[in-house]
């Protein structure tokens, strides 16, 4: 395991390190889990196992499909090199079927289909909750541009076409999903943070059940059980070696 750097900066359950490179940082995935704006907490083992694992291999199918994401190198089972991006303070979310918030805001009935799917834009900020915008208010917020706003829903469309397929072909449907993206030194949009268990909704494409931190959420179920099953489904034992982590 490499010597990790200067800590530069820890959110609910990962930390960002200095990298001997200038342009890189390590994140580093801790097994920390919270929600409803960090007033329910845990800390499960293997967390920030699965979760850098899963987002590892989700991120190299999207640069396979020609998106640009942070990942640079796994270091280890809990940190990635990524590249160093100034984060756009939105929560990206893509639904393909209505659940979660959006039928408790709106009346959608449960696993209605959208296609194309809904692309929602919530403002990243825990003292205000999160709260929905769009494009003006992101606009006048200057976190954004039109045009950057209008690149980031086209990436996220192309992200939910390729993932919703690779996942699909494992048994997982990929119901919504939050993605979180920032800008490298040359101005390109670049898809950051994760995709993880954390951050999207997995359910078995034929049971439906859920495989995700909705179990945490809702306090249901093993959450651990679920984040693994997701990772023996999506990640072989080449993918392990390729790594070369311990399989843990
Ligand atoms: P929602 O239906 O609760 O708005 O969630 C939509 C998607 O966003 C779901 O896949 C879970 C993910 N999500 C996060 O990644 N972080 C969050 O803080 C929340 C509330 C949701
Ligand atoms: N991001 C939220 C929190 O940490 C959790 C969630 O995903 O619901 O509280």
């Amino acid at each position: 395991m490499e010597k990790l750097g200067k800590l530069i900066y820890s959110g609910k359950a990962k930390s960002v390190y200095e990298y001997k490179d200038e342009d890189k940082v390590v994140v580093s995935f801790r097994d920390d889990i919270t929600a409803g704006d960090g007033e329910k907490k845990d800390s499960l083992s293997k967390k920030g196992y699965y979760n850098t694992l899963i987002s590892t291999k989700l991120f190299e199918i999207l640069e396979e499909n020609g998106i640009a994401t942070q990942l640079v190198k796994l270091i280890d089972s809990s940190s990635m090199v990524s590249k160093k991006l100034e984060m756009i303070p939105l929560e990206v979310i893509a639904r393909n079927l209505a659940t979660g918030s959006l039928i408790r805001r709106f009346p959608f009935e449960e696993k209605t289909p959208f296609n194309p799917p809904i692309i929602q834009f919530d403002f990243k900020n825990d003292e205000f909750h999160d709260p929905m915008l769009n494009d003006d208010i992101a606009i006048a917020l200057k976190i954004a541009t039109k045009e950057d706003l209008a690149e980031i829903r086209e990436i996220t469309l192309k992200i939910n076409e390729v993932l919703s397929k690779f996942l699909d072909e494992n048994g997982i449907l990929l119901v919504d999903f939050k993605l979180e993206f920032g800008k490298d030194n040359n101005g390109n949009i670049i898809l950051g943070d994760e995709i993880s268990p954390d951050t999207c909704r997995f359910w078995d494409n034929k049971t439906h059940e859920t495989l995700d931190k909705d179990l945490f959420r809702k306090g249901e179920g093993d959450v651990m059980s679920a984040y693994h099953e997701i990772f023996n489904r999506i990640i072989s034992n080449e993918d392990i070696k390729r790594w070369s982590i311990d399989s843990n």
